[in-house]
């Protein structure tokens, strides 16, 4: 396979949503308008109860678990795995075998935690010293194995890998890097779904957003966006991807043309404190006509704060689109239709 295939995103994002309608605890998240700022009206979709994990991230590795284990069931018996059988018994003992190993800031875990659960499978998840100790127990509470490894995000990333290498388990990451893409691919084209909620509710009411605002970890949830976005939306918005300052991986590649690291302090925006971005979701944002913006620690806190008092009680993570929006505000040309998008993507621990 050349290079560019490897980096090639094409999701099947239709196979995402008839997975996700087909699960019990599936609905559209809701989405309303505020008043932010000045007085400007935007968008809001708030992810924060997203299927009881509080996150979008509910929308990723579960998906990619089903994906998973569709696979094995195929290469066990030849036979496609329909959502109506996971329940059965043949299907339920060979995902007992499985087990899915991770890396996570926080969410990624819950979801391949959440995932696994469902299934019968395993999960074993590895959070650097960063991560707050409540992720941990929400963790051990959905089942999974909880190992500290390492000061920072990246070093639980190598745990993960290692642990994997040596216990056979399946690696569920949802960064890439050169020789591991295509299971992170299947996490983002669970996110795809998000985009598909939007697109159908602004078909319905002809109010299109003039920018969407994306905050970015790795950059999974921002590319799956843009491309849908870039895909399918009638009315095309400007696409912001939002970094913390001390995490500004993606721009940073943007700068330099190529994936690029970018080192700094640790970010009080946990979720998006990867210092590495994903190869996938930076081509893929590259490839969108995207700009990039940073944000501030204060920057982060106060947007949190606002945005808790308008209504969604969030994280500076959950709340980082909107910090940016928020920036941004003084410097919008007057005279242009404003109506931005915010994404609300995770709710206070
Ligand atoms: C709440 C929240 N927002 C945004 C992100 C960024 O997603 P990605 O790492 O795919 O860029 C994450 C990632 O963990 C997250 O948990």
């Amino acid at each position: 396979m050349k290079h560019t295939d490897i980096l090639e995103f094409a999701p099947d994002f239709q196979r995402a949503s008839a997975f996700f309608k087909a699960q019990e605890n599936y609905a559209v998240s809701p989405m309303q308008q505020l008043q932010g700022p000045d007085g400007h009206s935007f968008w809001a979709k708030d992810e924060t109860t997203r299927m009881g994990l509080g996150a979008f991230k509910a929308l990723g590795a579960p998906y990619a678990v089903a994906r998973l284990l569709g696979e094995a069931w195929f290469a066990k018996t030849g036979e496609t795995l329909t959502p109506a059988r996971f329940k059965d018994a043949d299907v339920r003992s060979l995902a007992q075998t499985q087990t899915f190993v991770c890396a996570s800031a926080g969410n990624h875990g819950l979801g391949v935690a959440a995932g696994a659960r469902e299934v019968g499978a395993k999960s074993r998840i590895h959070l650097a010293r960063t991560v707050p100790e409540n992720f941990a127990e929400r963790l051990c509470a959905l089942g999974a194995e909880v190992v500290w490894s390492g000061d920072v995000y990246d070093e639980s990333v190598a745990a993960a890998i290692a642990d994997a290498k040596r216990t056979g388990a399946t690696l569920l990451a949802d960064g890439t890097w050169p020789g591991y893409t295509e299971i992170p691919k299947w996490v983002m084209e669970g996110y795809c779904v998000i985009a598909e909620e939007l697109r159908a509710s602004f078909e319905a009411s002809g109010n299109w957003p003039t920018h969407v605002y994306l905050q970015a970890g790795v950059g999974g949830l921002a590319a799956a966006m843009a491309h849908m976005i870039r895909l399918n939306w009638t009315a095309q918005p400007d696409l912001i991807v939002v970094e913390p300052e001390a995490a500004a991986c993606l721009k940073a590649s943007h700068e330099a043309g190529k994936a690029a690291r970018s080192d700094g302090p640790d970010s009080n925006m946990g979720r998006l404190d990867c210092k590495e971005p994903s190869i996938v979701a930076w081509r893929v944002l590259e490839r969108c006509n995207v700009t990039y913006q940073t944000l501030s620690e204060e920057d982060g806190a106060a947007a949190a704060k606002a945005m808790t008092e308008l209504g969604i009680a969030t994280t500076p993570s959950g709340a980082a689109g909107f910090g940016a929006l928020c920036t941004q505000l003084p410097d919008i040309a007057t005279g242009r239709d404003f109506l931005p998008l915010v994404i609300i993507s995770e709710g206070p621990a």
